[in-house]
């Protein structure tokens, strides 16, 4: 095993963290994307990197202001994926040698069906254009059903809602649903959780039971979110 320039509560634990969000091309000049800058998985790659551990980041449409807070670390290697499709193929080739796997990325739900070679024109479309979109594959629960003895898989959850008691609630039905050992579940809105330096998450681990609040600066955070796994995988062995 390759062994770690840094030392640190995760010293030779490999991490696989995906970032950023997923467009999905509608034609040659456009695309579906979503609000995530990518902050906050970076700032997981930076602080796991700084605690010893070598990281594969998986970074989907992140500005470079952005990625160069892990552009010069020794121990994080970029992965640049566009698209949901993308993504799952380079979590899949990546997935085998990690420890521990963080999907931090807002994936793409939905990909357009049959992306047109060329740009769509109005002179074409009309008025009203119909997009008709196909499901993507579900990244997370791929590599839950895959997942190894030992590793430990760690999901996201970006919620709207009223109150800490409703997104706790949206936060436990997902985690369920998903299998994953973790759930990092941040609370998100017009003027809540994207494009800002602060987050808040709530982690929340197989069972519902709220392990950790981690808030602060999305390093900050990341950090709390990187205790709770250091916690899950001593419990563990
Ligand atoms: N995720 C994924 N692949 C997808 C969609 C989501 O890996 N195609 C991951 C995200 O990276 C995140 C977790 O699944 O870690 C939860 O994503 P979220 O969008 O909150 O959950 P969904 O199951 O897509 O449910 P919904 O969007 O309906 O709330
Ligand atoms: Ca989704």
């Amino acid at each position: 095993a390759r062994t770690s320039l840094t030392s640190g509560d995760l010293a030779g634990v490999k991490l696989l963290v995906s970032a950023g969000g997923t467009r999905e091309p509608i034609d040659p000049v456009r695309f579906i994307g979503n609000r995530s800058s990518g902050r906050q998985g970076v700032a997981l790659a930076a602080a796991a990197a700084a605690r010893g551990a070598d990281v594969v980041l998986l970074a989907a449409n992140i500005e470079d202001a952005i990625l160069s807070e892990v552009s010069d670390c020794a121990n994080v290697r970029i992965d640049r994926t566009g698209t949901a499709t993308e993504m799952d193929a380079a979590a899949n080739r990546e997935a085998d040698d990690a420890d521990v796997i963080v999907m931090a990325a807002a994936v793409s739900d939905y990909r357009v069906a049959g992306v047109r070679d060329t740009k769509m024109r109005k002179e074409d479309t009309g008025t009203q254009v119909t997009l008709t979109l196909t499901e993507n594959p579900d990244i997370l629960a791929g590599l839950v059903h895959r997942r190894r003895p030992g590793q430990l898989v760690v999901g996201f959850a970006a919620e709207t809602a009223e109150n800490q008691q409703a997104l706790l609630a949206l936060g436990r039905q997902k985690l369920a649903r998903k299998g994953a050992d973790l759930l990092a579940v941040n609370a998100v809105g017009w003027s809540e959780g994207f494009e800002t330096t602060e987050n808040t998450l709530y982690v929340l681990a197989v069972g519902g039971e709220l392990v950790a609040t981690a808030s602060g600066s999305k390093r900050e955070a990341a950090d709390g979110l990187l205790d709770a796994i250091v916690a899950a995988r001593q419990a563990r062995s």
